[in-house]
């Protein structure tokens, strides 16, 4: 696995145009070399910042014709729900680009059955990439962002779907929560050709730390078993919560 590239810039605003720099950089190469961008977008609010940077002033440095977007993973609730990941970049992004339906694959989080909705999604995945039963996708860009207890997508601490080697999407019930997710799972989103995590927060800065400087503890830290096998992982994040990288790591 390659060294993480960690970029760190002064704020959240910082983060969202450092991210939208890159991601305009990894879509434009993905569609220049493979006529298509496919997209795992993140949920919660960090990325929101970005979603509406590349709606608005960075619109035009994306080839928005090529590209599919997917997301990492959903609550299990409708799309119209106030927690839905989807609406809210549907709200940031999708809707102020008028980006067309058949190239936009939200996860079902309607149906009551969360384990339906992630079979459902694995279909989903294995017609749009054109994929037989046992390959597994390979993303152009995946978006993913970083919770306090260091979970990513959907893949929380002290869950089975962090080891998980053989689905593609999974629908695990978070204790802690009360409620199950669909989420991509780390054999997903290890095939990424990239990664982009955006953190941004004095909030962040221990669990940051953490997963950069290790134990290598995914059972602890979940989003330390995000490692590409091939692609690369860019840290996108601002100075706050920054405090707790080593110094060794950074570029
Ligand atoms: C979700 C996300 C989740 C998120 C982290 C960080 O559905 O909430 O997939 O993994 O990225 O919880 O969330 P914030 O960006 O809101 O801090």
């Amino acid at each position: 696995m390659r060294a993480p590239y960690i970029e760190v810039v002064a704020d959240a605003d910082g983060v969202a145009r450092a991210s939208a720099d890159l991601f305009a950089r990894l879509a434009t190469d993905a569609v220049r070399s493979r006529g298509r961008c496919t997209v795992a977008l993140a949920g919660g609010s960090t990325p929101l910042r970005l979603y509406r940077r590349l709606a608005g002033a960075d619109r035009q440095r994306v080839p928005w014709e090529a590209l599919e977007l997917f997301w990492g993973d959903e609550r299990h609730v409708g799309p119209d729900h106030p927690d839905s990941n989807f609406r809210a970049s549907d709200e940031a992004l999708i809707g102020p680009l008028g980006l067309p339906a058949d190239r936009v694959h939200r996860m079902h989080g309607e149906n009551p059955d969360a384990a339906a909705a992630a079979a459902d999604y694995e279909r989903t995945l294995r017609e749009s990439f054109g994929l037989d039963l046992g390959q597994v996708p390979m993303f152009d860009v995946v978006l993913l962002g970083l919770g306090t207890d260091g979970h990513t997508a959907s893949i929380f601490p002290g869950t089975d779907v962090v080891h998980e080697s053989r689905r593609l999407v999974a629908a695990p019930w978070i204790e802690k929560l009360g409620v199950h997710r669909i989420t991509l799972t780390p054999l997903v989103l290890n095939r990424a050709a990239a990664v982009m995590f955006l953190v941004a927060g004095p909030e962040k800065a221990d669990v940051l730390g953490d997963v950069l400087r290790g134990p290598y503890q995914p059972d602890v830290w979940p989003a330390q078993v995000i490692r590409p096998v091939a692609g690369t992982v860019s840290w996108l994040v601002d100075r706050s919560a920054a405090s707790r990288i080593p110094h060794s790591l950074l570029n």
